[in-house]
C-alpha cells in the first residue's frame, strides 16, 4: 500500500477548486450517507480493466473514451443513455473492424458530474454570481439560490449514476451490444447523415462475416464475445469528498479502490505533484488518467509519474495529452522522450478537445477540423518517436446537437444557436464522433500496414 496514505490524507495538502459550501455540517452528513452506501463499481472490473490498457501500453489495441463534458440532472433518461450507447457502439465497432486491433471502451459517464473552472465568479452584465461549477455541486440557472453549493446534490449524482450504469451494464451484457445488431445501431438520425453509407457498408461486411461464422458453428449464442462486451466507466475526480466516501477496500486483495467508476482522471488545473488531488489518486489501485497540457515540463511529468505508479505497472497510467491542434508538435515530443528515456510504461491518449475551445456568436464551440488536425499530428508524432498512438479522450453526445461547428454537414457558426445543449463544453455530436471513427481507423490502419513493411522490408 502507498505510505503514509489513508482515504483522507489529501485533506492535510493544498487544494484547487473546490467550491464554498455555505453549511459544513450538512455537507459532513451527505459524505456520512454516501459512505454507508453500496460501490457503483468492483475491484474485479477496475482489474480487468486496468489489464485491457496494460495491452495498449504495450502497442496492442486502442482506448476509446468518450461522453458528455458534463452530465446533468435534467437530461438523466433512457433515451439518452442509449443515443450515446449506441453512437460509442459504432464508433467501437469501425475501430475494431477498421483498424484490426482490440478497442478499450470507457465512458465519460455515469459520474462525470463536477467541473474544474478557470473563474470562480460568472458574470453577466452588472450581475455576479459563483460560477456553476456541476451538477453534482450546483445549479445551471443564473441566480443567487441556484448557485449556492449544495450537499445534497451528492447523493442524487450517485443515485443517478447508479442508474446510468444499471442500463449501461444491460446494453452491454444483455443483447443490444450483440454484433449481429451492427445494422440496428444505425437507426435513429445517423441514417440520413453522410456518414450513413460508409457505415451501412462496413456493417454489410461485418453481418457477412458473422454469417460466415455462423456456417462454421460459431455463433452469439456459444461465443459471448460475439454479444457481449466490457464497457467501463469513469469520470474527473475532482470533488474528492465524493471520491473519499466511495474509496473502500478490495477484500480480496486488500488495497484500496475508487468505486465510484472504474478509472478516474486527475484534470491540468488540479495535477500540482504536492496538492490534494494527486495525494488521493497515489493510493487507489484503479486505472487513473492524467491530462497533459501545454504547461507540463517532461520533468513534471516523470516526477507525476513517479507519484502515481511508482511500480511502473502497465495500464495504470493514461496520459491524456489535451494540447490543441497549434500547440501538439510543440508539446507532445518532449513528453513523450521523457517518458521513453525513463522506460515508463503509459498509454497515449489524445484529448483534441479541450485545446481547441474558441468562442463565436457567443457560443463556446470547437472547429471540426482542428479536433481532425490534433488527432493527425498526435499520430504523426508518435510515428515518428516510434510510440503507440494509444487512445482517444473526447467530447461527445448520441444526440444530433450543434455545438462544435464544421464535419461533414459543414455547420457553421450561425448553426450553434439551433440545438445547443451542452452542460458545459461543445461536444461531438453522434454524425461527427463517427466521422472522426472513421478517420482513426484508417490511420491505425496506416501504422499497421507501416510496421508490416518494416517487417517484410
Ligand atoms: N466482445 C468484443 C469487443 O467488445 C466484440 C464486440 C461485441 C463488439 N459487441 C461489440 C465490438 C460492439 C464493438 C462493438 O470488442
Ligand atoms: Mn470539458
Amino acid at each position: 500500500m502507498a505510505q503514509n496514505w489513508t482515504p483522507n490524507s489529501w485533506r492535510q495538502k493544498p487544494i484547487q477548486q473546490v467550491p464554498d459550501f455555505p453549511d459544513m455540517a450538512a455537507l459532513a452528513s451527505a459524505e456520512a450517507q454516501l459512505a454507508t452506501y453500496p460501490p457503483l463499481v468492483f475491484a474485479g472490473e477496475a482489474r480487468r480493466l486496468k489489464s485491457q490498457l496494460a495491452n495498449v501500453a504495450d502497442g496492442k489495441g486502442f482506448l476509446l473514451q468518450g461522453g458528455d463534458c458534463a452530465e446533468s440532472f435534467a437530461e438523466h433518461g433512457a433515451d439518452t443513455i442509449r443515443d450515446f450507447f449506441r453512437a460509442f457502439l459504432q464508433m467501437a465497432v469501425v475501430l475494431t473492424f477498421g483498424a484490426q486491433q482490440p478497442v478499450v471502451k470507457v465512458g465519460r459517464i455515469a459520474g462525470q458530474f463536477a467541473k474544474p473552472r478557470s473563474s470562480n465568479i460568472e458574470r453577466q452584465g452588472d450581475v455576479e454570481l459563483p460560477s456553476y461549477r456541476g451538477d453534482i455541486i450546483n445549479g445551471i440557472e443564473f441566480t443567487e439560490k441556484a448557485r449556492i453549493p449544495d450537499p445534497e446534490r451528492q447523493i442524487m449524482a450517485y443515485r443517478q449514476s447508479a442508474a446510468t450504469l444499471n442500463l449501461l451494464r444491460a446494453f452491454a451484457m444483455g443483447g443490444y451490444a450483440n454484433l449481429e445488431n451492427v445494422h440496428q445501431w444505425m437507426l435513429g438520425f445517423v441514417k440520413e447523415s453522410p456518414q450513413a453509407e460508409r457505415y451501412r457498408k462496413l456493417a454489410n461486411r461485418i453481418s457477412e462475416t458473422m454469417d460466415f461464422m455462423k456456417a462454421i458453428g460459431i455463433t452469439s449464442e456459444n461465443h459471448p464475445s460475439l454479444r457481449e462486451t466490457d464497457f467501463f466507466t469513469s469520470h474527473e475526480a475532482l470533488l474528492l469528498g465524493y471520491e473519499q466516501a466511495l474509496t473502500r477496500v478490495d477484500s480480496t486483495s486488500g488495497d484500496w479502490y475508487a468505486t465510484s467508476g472504474h478509472m478516474i482522471w486527475v484534470g491540468d488545473r488540479t495535477r500540482q505533484a504536492d496538492h490534494a488531488h494527486i495525494e488521493y489518486c497515489r493510493g487507489i489501485k484503479n486505472p487513473l488518467g492524467l491530462k497533459c497540457g501545454p504547461s507540463l515540463t517532461g520533468d513534471g511529468l516523470i516526477e507525476l509519474i513517479d507519484i502515481l505508479n511508482p511500480s511502473n505497472e502497465a495500464g495504470r497510467l493514461t496520459l491524456i495529452c489535451r494540447f490543441g491542434h497549434d500547440k501538439v508538435a510543440e508539446n507532445l515530443p518532449r513528453l513523450i522522450r521523457a517518458v521513453e528515456k525513463e522506460g515508463r510504461k503509459v498509454v497515449w491518449s489524445c484529448d483534441p478537445m479541450h485545446g481547441n475551445t474558441i468562442t463565436l456568436n457567443n457560443y463556446k464551440t470547437r472547429p471540426f477540423e482542428r479536433i481532425l488536425s490534433e488527432v493527425e499530428s498526435f499520430f504523426q508524432i508518435h510515428r515518428a518517436e516510434g510510440t503507440h498512438p494509444g487512445g482517444i479522450h473526447i467530447e461527445m453526445t448520441g444526440n444530433d446537437v450543434t455545438e462544435c461547428t464544421g464535419g461533414a454537414r459543414a455547420l457553421s457558426g450561425a448553426d450553434l444557436g439551433d440545438r445547443y445543449h451542452t452542460h458545459c463544453d461543445p461536444r461531438l455530436n453522434a454524425d461527427q464522433a463517427l466521422e472522426l471513427a472513421f478517420l482513426l481507423a484508417e490511420r491505425m490502419k496506416g501504422g499497421r500496414d507501416e510496421k508490416r513493411m518494416v517487417v517484410n522490408g
